[in-house]
């Protein structure tokens, strides 16, 4: 086991950026485009800029190994799910002035996306030239509690939709619009104004036999050692959601405040780069934004935080 490690340290091509950085799941390599329109962070930077970044210590690399040895060797087998009484948000492992910069929403750069969301929301927008108000009315109203229950079960194409390609779809097929590109500030705002709907509503997943296929699928995903340091997400989120990896706290994956403001990105983001940032940590070939696999993770992963309370636009560092 600690071979895989070595090796992983050893090897020229890893040495790079990609490895290393992406271990605590940085945004590292394949990360989200940059949104068309540059959104420039609100607050002044608080961490240090990536090129400082690049001149990480050599103790850096040594805790992520160490850490990654703990890891490897703690987890021969993946544990159990963890029981629902013990499931906590992300929230509860952040420090005190990110959780305040989260709770007080005139600190939470998240809700800048917010008013932006809004302001798109009452657009006219494409061929038909209706904007989402035109149909969908009060989003307070007719959007409460939509988020706590995405991805779900779209019958027109037979599987799970997240929030992001409900959204696009009803772009593309009411307002017969271009959807929004993935990851984009646009779609990311509206998304981030969508679920804002849902503050703290209890994430509620449908169980049915149309949907469960693609939880299980999920599931399977989460507990599938993959890539070249062959660690499952369980390895670190089931089974050692106390511990640390490199100084920073591996937190139970609970996927309640997306799309979130991440100090570490300095913007807002979804899920799925989340989720990227994970696999490239993981040596792990990352899926393509909109693939199903991602759909079918963040299906699991909204069911395995169910009954917790929606947090979007959340904080994390
Ligand atoms: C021309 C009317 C129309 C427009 C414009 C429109 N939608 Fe919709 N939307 C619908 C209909 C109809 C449904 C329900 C379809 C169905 O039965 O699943 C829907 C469903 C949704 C859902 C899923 C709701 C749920 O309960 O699962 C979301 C989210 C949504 N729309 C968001 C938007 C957003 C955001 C916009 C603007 C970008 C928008 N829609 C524009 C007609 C529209
Ligand atoms: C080597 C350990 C490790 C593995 C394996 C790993 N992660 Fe992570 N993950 C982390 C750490 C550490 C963080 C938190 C980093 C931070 O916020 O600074 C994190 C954060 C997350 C978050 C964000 C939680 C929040 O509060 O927003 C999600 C979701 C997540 N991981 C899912 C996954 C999934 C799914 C996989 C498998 C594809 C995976 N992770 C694999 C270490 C790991």
């Amino acid at each position: 086991m600690i071979e895989t490690a070595a090796q992983f340290f050893t090897s020229p091509r890893l040495r790079g950026e990609v490895g290393l950085h992406a271990l605590a799941c940085n945004p590292g390599e394949g990360d989200s485009p940059p949104s068309k329109s540059g959104q420039s962070p609100p607050h002044p930077d608080p961490l240090p800029a990536s090129g400082e970044r690049e001149k990480k210590s050599r103790s850096f690399v040594v805790a992520v190994f160490v850490g990654l040895i703990a890891i490897l060797n703690s987890s021969a087998a993946t544990t159990a799910e963890i029981p629902l009484q013990d499931r906590r948000s992300g929230y509860e492992f952040m420090g005190r002035e990110t959780r305040a910069m989260q709770d007080d929403d005139t600190a939470n750069p998240g809700m800048l996306s917010v008013l932006e969301g809004e302001a798109l929301w009452n657009r006219k927008v494409g061929e038909a030239g209706k904007s989402c108000a035109d149909c969908h009315g009060d989003a307070s109203a007719s959007m409460k509690g939509v988020a706590a229950r995405y991805p779900a079960y779209s019958p027109a194409r037979g599987r799970p939709l997240d929030l992001e390609q409900r959204i696009n779809s009803c772009r593309a097929d009411q307002q017969k619009a271009t959807p929004l590109a993935q990851e984009s500030k646009d779609l990311l705002a509206l998304t981030a104004y969508v679920a804002r709907q849902s503050h703290g509503m209890p994430v509620e997943i449908a169980t049915d036999e149309r949907t469960r296929p693609f939880l299980d699928a999920g599931r399977d995903i989460f507990q599938r050692r993959q890539g070249q340091l062959n660690l499952a997400c369980a390895n670190c989120h089931d089974d050692n959601w106390n511990g640390r990896l490199a100084g920073a706290p591996i937190t139970q994956a609970q996927p309640t405040g997306y799309p979130l403001y991440r100090l570490e990105w300095q913007s807002l983001g979804s899920l799925q780069r989340r989720l990227r940032n994970c696999l490239i940590g993981m040596r792990a070939e990352p899926y393509a934004y909109g693939a199903p696999e991602f759909v079918d993770l963040e299906l699991y992963l909204m069911w395995r935080s169910r009954g917790l309370p929606v947090e979007a636009p959340a904080v994390r560092p």
